[in-house]
């Protein structure tokens, strides 16, 4: 699996600021959307661009273009929706395709509540959107519906990433490709990351923390 441990200054900073118990769900959105663009842009590295002719002071010319209705953007919810104005500021013309999920806090197991996706995903890009990636079940969950949906090409952004959901998304997914702005230590007793930056959906909305 390819895994892209975006390490740029400014996404280290802003990150900082996110680990900050301090700051607070305002600041908490404006900054995990500025890491979401930061990250986004890596990712899209390699789309694919197309020529089209326009018209310009000059004359004719011909220009790049990128599609987008060659990608979804996949927040999975609640918590990859404070990650999709940052995504979408890039991609404006993406269709979302949105996935909700649960982490069972007893069992830390994934489970479903809503999922409405794009239409044609097979002819898709899919950048797969998730503050937090921790024992990686809910991610595994997540790429397991698009690829049943016939999606092949599938990238994966997240703030911060512990080592053990990694090693599971690689084992069961290890074609996609993850972007992360930070490889962290461990999981707790409680499956969250540490240091990690808490309950990202807590935070991100301003509901009690746990
Ligand atoms: C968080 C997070 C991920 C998931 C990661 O969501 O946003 O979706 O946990 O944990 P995992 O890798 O162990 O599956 P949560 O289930 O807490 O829901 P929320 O976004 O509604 O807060
Ligand atoms: N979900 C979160 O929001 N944070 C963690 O550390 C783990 C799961």
């Amino acid at each position: 699996m390819k895994t892209v441990e975006v390490r740029h200054p400014l996404v280290r900073h802003k990150l900082g600021m996110l680990r900050d118990i301090g700051t607070d769900p305002v600041l908490f959105r404006q900054l995990a959307g500025e890491v979401a663009a930061l990250l986004a842009f890596e990712a899209t590295r390699d789309l694919p661009v197309e020529t089209r002719k326009v018209p310009t002071w000059a004359g004719p010319l011909e220009v790049d273009h990128v599609r987008g209705e060659h990608l979804t953007l996949v927040p999975i919810l609640r918590a990859g929706l404070g990650f999709l104005p940052g995504v979408q500021a890039l991609l404006p013309a993406a269709p979302v395709s949105v996935i909700g999920l649960r982490r069972n806090e007893a069992t830390h197991q994934p489970e479903g509540y809503y999922q409405r996706l794009a239409d044609r995903m097979e002819q898709r890009t899919a950048l797969l959107i998730d503050p937090m990636l921790a024992t990686g079940g809910s991610a595994v969950a997540a790429i397991d519906l698009l690829k049943a949906a016939g999606c092949t090409r599938i990238k994966g952004i997240f703030l911060v990433a512990a080592p053990e959901g990694l090693r599971a998304l690689e084992a069961a997914h290890p074609d996609i490709e993850v972007y992360v702005a930070a490889i962290d230590k461990r999981l707790d007793e409680n499956a969250y990351i540490l240091p990690g930056l808490g309950d990202a959906g807590d935070r991100l909305f301003g509901t009690p923390v746990g």
